[in-house]
């Protein structure tokens, strides 16, 4: 693969596009200090498993479940808390400046938010915000954590409800709406970028099969599931390359 060559293919492919769109995952903010769930120093498999996270470890051992959600965020935000990186600025510009129409994210720390992206599809939801699945209220998800880190565990609504972290767990269905808009946008699009995700969670994961054709760019360090499909595959940094692609088509919308 010749590296810069590619590169100028695929900015001239995204110039061109009517629609295109990123998927990005974990990768995204690994250079943010937020370890990744796989791979190299990945969350999965060393002090936790994915299986402690799943809906029915909350309806079950609601205070459990916060027990370990406490240690996971311990364990995932780094001291001073995470600041968007230059991959959520490049794609923030190539998002406003209309390049991309949306950027749709496995991610739910906000640094796509923190870092302006305007268009921002949460297929897996947000760690800023709580709900109470028994009365259907959300609250900002910091306080909570606070009292459940100072022993509340769980959190209560003021229903009575344990608050659950309004994120997808393991075992539930995505956002409808936002997983409608993510189906459609990958459909009509004429370029699907994939950046710093190992693209081994579905229905996530399944969306860059949904296109209707068009052009398949995946940027992850280690290989994917589409590697012999994609038009392009790009095992380097998302930090290096997002930039490089946001400076090359600056300007031109
Ligand atoms: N540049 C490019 N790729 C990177 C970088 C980087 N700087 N750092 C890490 N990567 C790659 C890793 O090689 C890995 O393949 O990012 C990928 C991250 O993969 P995962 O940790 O599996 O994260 P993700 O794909 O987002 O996981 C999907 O799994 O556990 C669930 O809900 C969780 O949303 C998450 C979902």
């Amino acid at each position: 693969m010749d590296f810069d060559q590619d590169a100028r293919r695929l900015a001239t492919d995204l110039r061109d596009a009517d629609t295109a769109v990123v998927l990005t995952g974990a990768g995204l903010s690994a250079a943010s200090g937020i370890p990744t769930f796989r791979g190299d120093d990945g969350i999965w498999g060393d002090d936790f498993e994915e299986s402690d996270f799943h809906v029915s470890r909350f309806e079950r051992d609601p205070a459990g479940f916060w027990d370990d959600r406490i240690a996971l965020y311990d364990r995932m935000e780094p001291d001073g808390g995470a600041e968007p990186n230059a991959a959520h600025r490049a794609l923030a510009t190539l998002t406003n400046s209309g390049i991309l129409d949306a950027v749709i994210t496995q991610n739910t720390d906000g640094l796509h938010h923190a870092a302006g992206t305007d268009e921002v599809i949460e297929l897996h939801g947000t760690n800023a915000r709580v709900v109470c699945p028994r009365c259907g209220s959300t609250t900002d998800g910091e306080p909570i954590r606070e009292r459940a880190r100072a022993g509340e565990l769980p959190p209560r609504c003021e229903c009575g409800g344990p608050y659950k972290p309004d994120v997808v767990l393991f075992g539930e269905l995505l956002p409808r709406d936002a997983h409608r808009r993510a189906k459609e946008l990958t459909a009509a699009s004429d370029v699907f970028l994939v950046a710093g995700s190992s693209l081994r969670v579905d229905p996530a994961a399944s969306l860059p099969a949904r296109r209707r054709g068009g052009t398949l760019a995946v940027i992850n360090l280690e290989r994917t599931r589409y590697a012999d499909s994609a038009d392009y595959t790009f095992r380097t940094d998302v930090t290096e390359l997002l930039p490089e692609l946001a400076d090359r088509l600056s300007g031109e919308r």
